[in-house]
C-alpha cells in the first residue's frame, strides 16, 4: 500500500502543502499520497488519531493545532519540546513522534536561500504568539549578537523569553523582552515578522529606525506583499516574504517521514513563479 501523508488545519484549504510533498515525492521518486484534511475546533485528536488508525503515516500540522499536535505526540524531538508545539507528526510502530521543523525552515531560508548568516547579527523578533515559539531556539542556536522580542502585549513578550532562558547563552549580548515604543533608537540587521498582523492587512507599530543599514526584513507570511515589507522596502531595507520558509519546513518534514533529503530551489521558484503569473 502506498504510504499515506497529509496536511490537518482549519482552514485548510489554501495550504500549499499537498502541492509542495508532491513535487518532493516525484523529484525524489518516493510513492506517497498526501492529502488536506479539515478538522473540527474541537476534533483534532479524534481526526488525527483516525487517520493514523486508518494506515496513514504522518501529518503536517497547521493552525490552530499545533499545540494540540503536541499534546497527543509521545516523543517530541529537538526543537518541538520546548516549542510548545508540533508541525510534524510520524506514526511509526504504534507510537506518536512529534517534531517542529518551523525554525529550521527559518533558519534555512534565511541562510541558505537569503545568504543572510544570523551569527553576530542584532535580531528583532516581531510577535510573542505560536509562531514566534517555533523559532526562538532554532534563531538562538545560530548565535546571533543580541535576540530581541517585541510584542503589543508586554507581557506575552516576557514569557516567551522567560521561556527559553536556558538558551540565552547563545547571544553574546543577551536577549530582551520589549514593547515597540522601547525600541525607539535600537537598530537590527534582520527584523523577523512573526505576527498574524499581515493576515489582516496591518502591521506591528514598529519605528522605522529599526533596519539597520542592509538589513533583511523577514515575513513568516507567504503568497502577499504584507504592510510590513512594504514598510520595510521603504525604510530601504530588503523585504521578502515567508514562502522559502514554507518550503523548507516541508523539506524537513519530507526527511524526517522518508529519510530522504528534496530539494527545495527549484520547488520555491516553481511557487513564487505562479503567485506572482
Ligand atoms: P497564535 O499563538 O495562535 O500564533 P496569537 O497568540 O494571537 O496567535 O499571536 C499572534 C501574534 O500576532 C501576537 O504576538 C499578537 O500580538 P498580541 O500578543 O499583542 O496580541 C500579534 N498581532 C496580531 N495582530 C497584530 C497587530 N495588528 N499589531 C501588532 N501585533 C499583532
Amino acid at each position: 500500500m502506498t504510504d499515506s501523508y497529509a496536511v490537518i488545519g482549519n482552514p485548510v484549504e489554501h495550504s500549499l502543502s499537498p502541492r509542495i510533498h508532491a513535487e518532493f515525492a516525484r523529484a525524489t521518486g518516493q510513492g506517497i499520497t498526501y492529502g488536506r484534511i479539515l478538522a473540527a475546533l474541537d476534533g483534532f485528536d479524534a481526526v488525527a488519531l483516525g487517520f493514523r488508525d486508518g494506515g496513514g503515516k504522518g501529518l503536517n500540522v497547521t493552525l490552530p493545532f499545533k499545540h494540540e499536535a503536541w499534546r497527543i505526540a509521545d516523543t517530541r524531538a529537538g526543537y518541538a519540546q520546548a516549542a510548545g508545539a508540533v508541525n510534524t507528526l510520524k506514526f511509526e510502530r504504534g507510537r506518536i513522534a512529534g517534531h517542529n521543523t518551523d525554525g529550521i525552515g527559518l533558519v534555512r531560508d534565511l541562510m541558505e536561500n537569503l545568504g543572510n548568516p544570523i551569527r553576530d547579527r542584532r535580531v528583532l523578533l516581531a510577535g510573542a504568539g505560536g509562531a514566534s515559539y517555533g523559532v526562538m531556539e532554532p534563531l538562538l542556536r545560530e548565535g546571533p549578537v543580541t535576540l530581541v522580542v517585541a510584542n503589543r502585549t508586554l507581557g506575552k513578550a516576557v514569557d516567551l523569553v522567560g521561556r527559553f532562558e536556558a538558551l540565552h547563552k547563545f547571544a553574546a549580548n543577551g536577549v530582551a523582552a520589549k514593547s515597540y515604543e522601547a525600541l525607539n533608537g535600537t537598530r537590527f540587521d534582520i527584523v523577523i515578522n512573526a505576527t498574524s498582523a499581515g493576515l489582516a492587512d496591518a502591521m506591528p507599530p514598529l519605528p522605522r529606525e529599526v533596519f539597520a543599514p542592509g538589513a533583511l526584513a523577514y515575513d513568516m507570511v507567504y503568497g502577499r506583499r504584507t504592510p510590513f515589507m512594504r514598510f520595510a522596502a521603504d525604510c530601504g531595507a530588503r523585504a521578502t516574504d515567508g514562502l522559502g520558509m514554507l518550503v523548507e519546513q516541508a523539506a524537513e518534514s519530507f526527511f524526517i517521514w522518508r529519510g530522504v533529503r528534496p530539494e527545495t530551489a527549484p520547488v520555491i521558484r516553481a511557487l513564487r513563479m505562479k503567485a506572482e503569473g
